[in-house]
């Protein structure tokens, strides 16, 4: 039986585990990527590594997020980043220099090669054969002291299109065709993989803009063949000697398939509030506009702008409409102002903004109030413009840029005669806003440089022979992520700073509780079902690692908060009977016996609760490998010891 493009690669990296879909398996990594709202941590974490020098082939810090500098907190995170990566051996992308995703494709990115990345659009890299994924900061962190990635080895998907996109339907429109198809559900636990006939009339950004967006399927990543059309595009970015050609085996077998036939797409929008909820432009058409925006790292490159310079060109912005564009990257941006385009844009009426995620992360744009926008973004979620009602339509370039001009939804295909960008031969490359690192024998001499707000990551300890800790909180069934670590303007900042975004922990339940753990000294929570649920912030781990929490016992977990519980190394315990749950109270004196022998020999947990005289059982599931990083004290102890 043949192997799938992304099995090949899978196959190529796998360390640990065997390629049997729904099993654990661990990944060398080649390549990492940050972004400067969670590379923070994640540099934090790689220096309590205590590991001199990446381990990676390439590693890249990239600041596209907090690009605002309105308070000293992110510039004293930029200058932070900076200096560790001049240390340690990590490429540094300065602020203006362009989105993370699109930098990395331009410059650093090869087909056949793991890319991991501290940001959910990572698999934009898939659009030159890589196999790129999001992951935490952590795993980001390990991945650079050399620790393997793991993921459960996912089901493959092949989306095999044919025929050809009409004039003025654009790559955009391909995805959310996916996303129609799929849902954003759809791709959770798969790869999806992109092959047949069509796939030779698209160029890399196009690709790239379909891997981007399969982020939004909720897959592990989306990938296409390294084909001529992928060495062509690199041999332009001068880095024709990273191409390497990768197609599946004839025989590969795939879990699922889905068919599109490119010449039967309209132009689509993902409709207010989710990316699945696809209508056709044609049964929008005629609604009034308020706000089009265009850029982000779906849709920023070269050829987008360039169509979108074409349509605008000796044209004005229909007047009820507020047009900003930010081009994807310094290159584009550059290559835009040298060959005229971006002067038509500007006659056009368009508000250029700097080369950032910019509007895309709330950084400025907001809306009007109950606001139309039109976005070539990849995420429309209520509230994310920064405008809680406004509207936000997913859509192509060609779609966004019609609009504009005439302040209602269009549909492109009816400006008639199509336009094909030109690809250029060669990009415009200039990476001096590339940072390059200190060679070894100089790192010992910088200085990383701290502000304030950066604090040291969290210390940890080996799991101890014997815990005796004291109930500091005891909570309901389906508590949040949200509930344990908010966020929020006043908390964002508060990132790189333990210590003091600690001082939030819980205080939506328990205002005393950070004070009281900390005094403590040594702790459990005590919780009901569910716990844990929302998003992966691995901040609502840290945040009671630092405050002295050696163990959450709960009625169940959400699966993403108890792994990031053990990567900090605090024992995530289940009650064996539920009912277990009325038995310990807030202040309790709880002791666990050989608890760091029942973990290492398994079995259950005893619980004595010395204020009651009570004892109850404890599970605790863990495999080989997350028994030894709970022994260990975390992942990052873990990773030192063995990586
Ligand atoms: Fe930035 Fe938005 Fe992409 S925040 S990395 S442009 S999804």
């Amino acid at each position: 039986m043949g192997y799938t493009l992304a099995e090949k690669i899978i196959k190529e990296h796998i360390v640990d585990g065997e390629m049997v879909k729904g099993t654990d398996i661990g990944l060398r990594i080649d390549q990492t990527l940050t972004q400067d709202a969670t590379g923070t941590m994640a540099y934090l974490e790689f220096e309590a590594m205590g590991v001199p020098r990446v381990k990676t082939e390439k590693s890249v810090a990239y600041i596209d997020h907090n690009t605002l500098q309105t308070g000293f907190e992110n510039a004293d995170d930029h200058r932070f980043i900076q200096s560790v990566c001049k240390k340690h051996g990590i490429y540094f992308s300065k602020p203006g220099n362009g989105i993370c995703h699109q930098v990395h494709l331009e410059r650093f990115g090869k087909p056949g090669k793991t890319l991991i990345g501290s940001d959910s659009h990572t698999p934009t890299g898939g659009g030159i054969g890589m196999l790129a994924m999001g992951a935490g900061g952590l795993d980001v962190a390990v991945a650079m002291g050399g620790g393997a990635y793991y993921i459960t080895m996912p089901k493959m998907v092949r989306v095999n299109l044919t025929g050809k996109l009409q004039p003025w339907v654009a790559a955009k429109d391909i995805i959310l065709e996916v996303l129609r198809i799929m849902s954003v559900k759809g791709g959770v636990g798969k790869i999806v993989e992109y092959g047949g006939e069509g796939v030779k009339t698209l160029s890399v950004p196009e690709r790239a803009t379909i891997t981007n967006m399969g982020a939004e399927l909720g897959a592990t990543t989306s990938i296409f063949p390294s084909d001529e059309l992928t060495r062509q595009f690199l041999k332009a970015q001068g880095r024709e000697e990273d191409w390497v050609e990768l197609t599946p085996d004839e025989d590969a077998v795939y879990d699922e398939v889905i068919d599109i036939d490119l010449s039967t797409l309209k132009p689509m929008a993902a409709c207010p509030h989710s990316p699945d909820n696809i209508k056709t432009i044609e049964s929008l058409a005629g609604q009034k506009v308020d706000q089009v925006c265009i850029g982000s790292c779906t849709n920023s490159s070269y050829r987008d702008l360039m169509t979108v310079a074409h349509i605008l060109k000796g044209k004005t912005v229909a007047e009820n409409v507020s047009l900003a564009i930010a081009p994807g990257s310094k290159q584009v941006f550059n290559m835009l102002a040298l060959n005229g385009a971006l002067g038509d844009l500007i006659a056009a009426g368009a508000r250029i903004l700097e080369s950032a995620c910019g509007p895309c992360i709330g950084m400025g744009q907001s809306p009007n109030s109950k606001g139309i926008s039109l976005r070539t973004f990849n995420r429309n979620f209520l509230g994310r413009s920064g405008t809680k009602d406004g509207q936000i339509y997913l859509v192509s370039p060609e779609t966004a840029a019609v609009s504009a001009l005439t302040g209602v939804f269009t549909d492109p295909t009816t400006l008639g005669e199509g336009y094909t960008v030109e690809m250029p031969e060669k990009f415009l490359i200039n990476d001096n806003m590339v940072i390059d690192p200190a060679p070894v024998e100089e790192m010992d001499n910088i200085e990383v440089l701290r502000g304030p707000n950066i604090k040291p990551f969290p210390e940890t300890t080996p799991l101890e022979e014997t815990i005796n800790a004291t109930c500091a909180l005891k909570v309901e069934d389906n508590i949040t992520t949200d509930h344990i670590m908010p966020a929020g303007a006043k908390i964002l900042p508060l990132r790189s700073n333990i210590p003091a975004i600690s001082q939030h922990c819980f205080t939506v339940c328990d205002p005393e509780f950070p004070k009281r753990a900390k005094e403590l000294g040594s702790s459990i929570i005590v919780g009901g079902a569910n716990y844990g649920q929302g998003s992966s912030r691995e901040h609502a781990a840290l945040a009671p690692l630092y405050l002295g929490v050696k163990a959450v016992l709960v009625k169940s977990f959400a699966r993403i908060h108890r792994a990031n519980l053990i990567n900090a190394g605090i024992l995530p315990l289940e009650f064996c009977n539920e009912a277990d749950y009325d038995k310990i109270n807030l202040n309790d004196e709880i002791t666990l016996p050989d608890v760091k022998d029942i973990i290492a020999n398994g079995g259950d947990v005893k619980v004595v609760n010395k204020t009651t005289g009570e004892e109850i059982m404890a599970k605790c599931e863990l495999t080989d490998r997350t028994k030894a990083i709970i022994i260990a004290g975390g992942l990052l102890n873990y990773t030192k010891e063995n990586g």
